[in-house]
């Protein structure tokens, strides 16, 4: 049991893929910011959808079919519910994260934006929240304005209000910084924006599988996340809409489902969701995802996030006591979540990654997807280790014994 009440060996057990050894050492797994691990009861139901009703939903005339559209949109209800959303047509499917901004961003570009307008990302943004509002942008004659960023890996809100001017036609931003961990002040931001009419996407990726999300609290307009960053199957993301916005949007992508009557001279189309899910779906990840949501319902998601926060806050001390290592990201105490970056200054995080990942420590190196971010802080690129709930203190205490090799291996002065 840890400090935070969770009983995080429980929890472990439930994931198959954690019981093996990486180079002949147990595998520590810290790179769930890329993907997470899935328990048993999301891998039975993927597994179950396909020995027992896989069939195309929407479409079949047969009981098979009946199953699995039952199943289908149950699903949906479960992941609206998972997020408060106030309805259930508010909640596409797409192949994730990425999938869902494109979406809003080819759609809203092509329905709202004009020659002179600016969309704000975050300065902060994973790359998949900024290309999309540069080609909707550059389609338009529009432009993209970064959110500066701060020297403590914060969004600088004092220049944030400068920019919310009459040109800005959006806000696009992550809630939780995938690289650094910073959670963002959303709910003021949003407030902010919409107090002069600008409406606000928000990046949910790394935020909706560590903290318990209320997009009617949030009074957000877009929320897009991806199922395998909460334990839920790969190839299956959510875009969350008001559905206003929803419905004045042109579809993105388009063929079979998504219409209402189809003619050589032009076409209808449904109401949302079905107008934004052509082609035959990603059925059984959607059962699956709705699994995911149930577990981490029945784990409490305020205890996934206090278990995720001690791990992080445990890695920045043993960091902090660490001169030769300099922490990226806020600091202790700052609100953020369970993704740590940090530098060995002299040595290249892929060096870095190679020592961990010789001892089974498994932590990613680069950039993140955030090459911008990581050149306002004045850092190529970094390691990051990010927690989920089936991580340990002692696999935080494992990266650090590990960490202090590097030193030695690398002739550091330390
Ligand atoms: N966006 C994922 C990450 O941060 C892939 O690693």
């Amino acid at each position: 049991m840890s400090a935070t009440g969770f009983d995080v060996e429980r929890v472990r057990a439930e994931f198959p893929l954690l019981a093996q050894e990486v180079n002949g050492k147990a595998l520590v797994y810290l790179d769930n910011a890329a993907t997470t691990q899935k328990p048993a009861c999301v891998i039975d139901a993927v597994a179950d959808y396909y020995r027992t009703i896989n069939s195309n939903v929407h479409r079949g005339a047969h009981t098979l079919s009946d199953r699995a559209t039952s199943a289908f949109e149950d699903a949906r209800d479960a992941v609206a519910g998972f997020i408060n959303a106030p309805a259930r047509e508010q909640l596409i499917w797409t192949r994730g994260t990425t999938e869902s901004i494109n979406l809003v961003a080819h759609s809203f570009a092509r329905e709202r934006l004009r020659a002179g307008d600016r969309i704000l990302v975050s300065g902060m943004a994973h790359h998949s929240n900024i290309v999309p509002w540069q080609l909707a942008a550059r389609a338009a004659g529009a432009s993209v304005v970064p959110i500066p960023v701060t020297d403590g890996a914060e969004l600088d809100l004092v220049a944030l209000r400068e920019l919310l001017d009459s040109r800005v036609r959006l806000v696009a931003l992550e809630h939780v910084s995938n690289a650094m961990g910073t959670i963002h002040p959303v709910a003021d931001i949003i407030a902010e924006a919409h107090a002069v009419g600008v409406p606000v996407l928000l990046d949910g990726a790394q935020a909706v599988g560590h903290m318990s999300i209320d997009v009617q609290a949030l009074d957000v307009d877009f929320y897009a996340f991806s199922g395998h960053k909460m334990f839920g199957p790969l190839g299956l993301g959510v875009l969350w809409g008001r559905y206003a916005l929803l419905a004045a949007l042109p579809p993105y992508l388009t063929g079979g489902s998504m219409i209402e009557v189809v003619r050589m001279e032009g076409s209808t189309y449904l109401p949302p969701p079905e107008k934004f899910e052509p082609g035959v779906p990603a059925a059984a990840q959607v059962v699956g995802l709705a699994a995911a949501c149930d577990y981490l319902d029945a784990l409490g998601m305020d205890r996934v996030d206090a278990h995720v926060r001690a791990l992080a806050d445990r890695l920045l001390d043993g960091l902090a006591q660490r001169p030769w290592v300099r922490v990226l990201g806020p600091e202790k105490g700052a609100d953020r979540s369970g993704a740590v970056a940090f530098v060995v200054d002299g040595v290249h995080p892929h060096d870095v990654g190679q020592v961990l990942d010789d001892e089974g420590i498994e932590v990613r190196v680069g950039h993140h997807c955030a090459a911008p971010l990581h050149r306002a802080l004045g850092a190529v690129a970094s390691t990051r280790a990010t927690f989920a709930a089936y991580n340990t203190p002692a696999e935080v205490d494992a990266l650090l014994a590990t960490l202090d090799r590097v030193p030695t291996i690398f002739r550091l002065e330390v």
